[in-house]
């Protein structure tokens, strides 16, 4: 069972009270002859991921893997996820930024958006804010929106990775120095303090911030074409997190398992002899989320949603056909949804809430059709 960087210690761990114990559907015998052959024969292409020497990718093919993913097969796909919102400061000096530091192109202008029904789902009274799509060629979507009244509030600074919730957006570039140049000079700040060299995959990583102080973390690594790369969330509970995406048309992929104090691990996050496992979970467009449990030094910070007009990354929104069945099975997996702010309008119907992180989930649907 592929779950950490050695399936023999991770064996010891989970079984070493109860060695009858099944793990979705597998004996220990059945997970151990297994990950043996995958290693051996280089099915799991070297069992080993892009970031740790002793992190292990889980194969889709994975008979436990199998065995979970049909254990939830109640999860419906008519659901995808349509962009990520960011609370700014001033529109204006971030839709520079992330065009011409990061690559996105103008997608939708949705000039400025008030009246009852966005108070009411915003849960804001009163609310008035501008607001621009922007998507890279790659395929991501941004929201960026501005809050005209009531103003934003909160720390325009880098969050830490120790954060519960929504902590960072992630880029593989082709030359680090050159986005770097182009992140300062769009407005960015470069922390060349966290720049982190891991030998054994030969992968350099830097973080920045944009202009409001969300994390942007840059890769470098052999093989890897640049594009955007993923959300982080830092979670509570990683089984429940994978449950919860996966009901959003997710499926588990890459798990790094990094929980022996890597010096560059310390440097890039800011926190030496920090231990974490980061699960990627991806979705069938390629979107991926890196839900990441820190072992240590504990996590911190409310595990509530946060006001959309917070400064900083706010929520993921998804295209629905139906979201209140969604919301259902979402409330199911350890979120919630505010029946206050189910709103319904000739032109489209809004559901927010949170996942079990406090991350604000937007369910949205369009009347006759799922949106683009
Ligand atoms: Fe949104
Ligand atoms: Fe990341």
């Amino acid at each position: 069972m592929c779950k950490t960087a050695s399936p023999r210690k991770w064996m010891i761990r989970r079984h070493r009270t109860d060695p009858q114990e099944r793990m979705n559907g597998f004996t220990r015998r059945q997970c151990w002859d297994y990950c043996r052959r995958c290693i051996r024969h280089g099915v799991n292409r070297g069992a080993r991921g892009r970031m740790g020497q002793q992190s292990h990718k889980v194969q889709r093919t994975h008979p436990a893997d199998a065995g979970w993913r049909s254990q939830h097969q109640g999860a419906r796909i008519m659901v995808r996820l349509s962009h990520r919102g960011i609370c700014v400061s001033d529109i204006a000096v971030s839709e520079r930024f992330y065009r011409e530091a990061l690559g996105f192109e103008p997608y939708q202008d949705h000039g400025i958006i008030e009246g009852p029904d966005m108070s009411r789902t915003m849960e804001i009274p009163d609310v008035r804010l501008r607001a621009v799509m922007l998507k890279r060629p790659d395929g991501p979507v941004i929201e960026l929106l501005q809050f005209l009244n009531p103003p934003a509030t909160g720390a325009r600074e880098k969050r830490s990775t120790l954060q519960y919730g929504l902590v960072h957006i992630s880029f593989y570039v082709d030359d680090i120095d050159s986005w770097a140049t182009r992140i300062t000079e769009a407005g960015g700040t470069v922390y060349e303090e966290t720049r982190a060299y891991f030998a054994g995959n030969t992968t350099t990583l830097l973080y920045c911030t944009d202009p409001d102080g969300v994390r942007v973390e840059l890769m470098n690594a052999p093989g890897e074409a640049e594009r955007f790369s993923h959300s982080g969330i830092c979670v509570d509970d990683i089984e429940v997190a994978v449950s919860y995406y996966e009901a959003l048309g997710f499926v588990p992929a890459e798990n790094y398992v990094l929980d022996e104090g890597y010096d560059w691990l310390g440097v890039i996050n800011e926190v030496p002899g920090i231990k974490l496992r980061a699960q990627m979970v991806r979705d069938p467009e390629g979107n991926t989320i890196e839900l990441l449990k820190v072992f240590e030094p504990a996590s911190f910070g409310s595990r509530e949603r946060q006001p959309l007009n917070r400064f900083g990354l706010t929520h993921l929104a998804f295209w629905d056909d139906d979201p209140t069945a969604t919301a259902a099975m979402l409330t199911d997996r350890g979120g919630y949804f505010v029946e206050e702010a189910h709103v319904k309008t000739p032109a489209i119907e809004l559901m927010h809430g949170a996942d079990p992180n406090g991350v604000r989930i937007e369910l949205m649907r369009l009347p006759s059709s799922v949106g683009s």
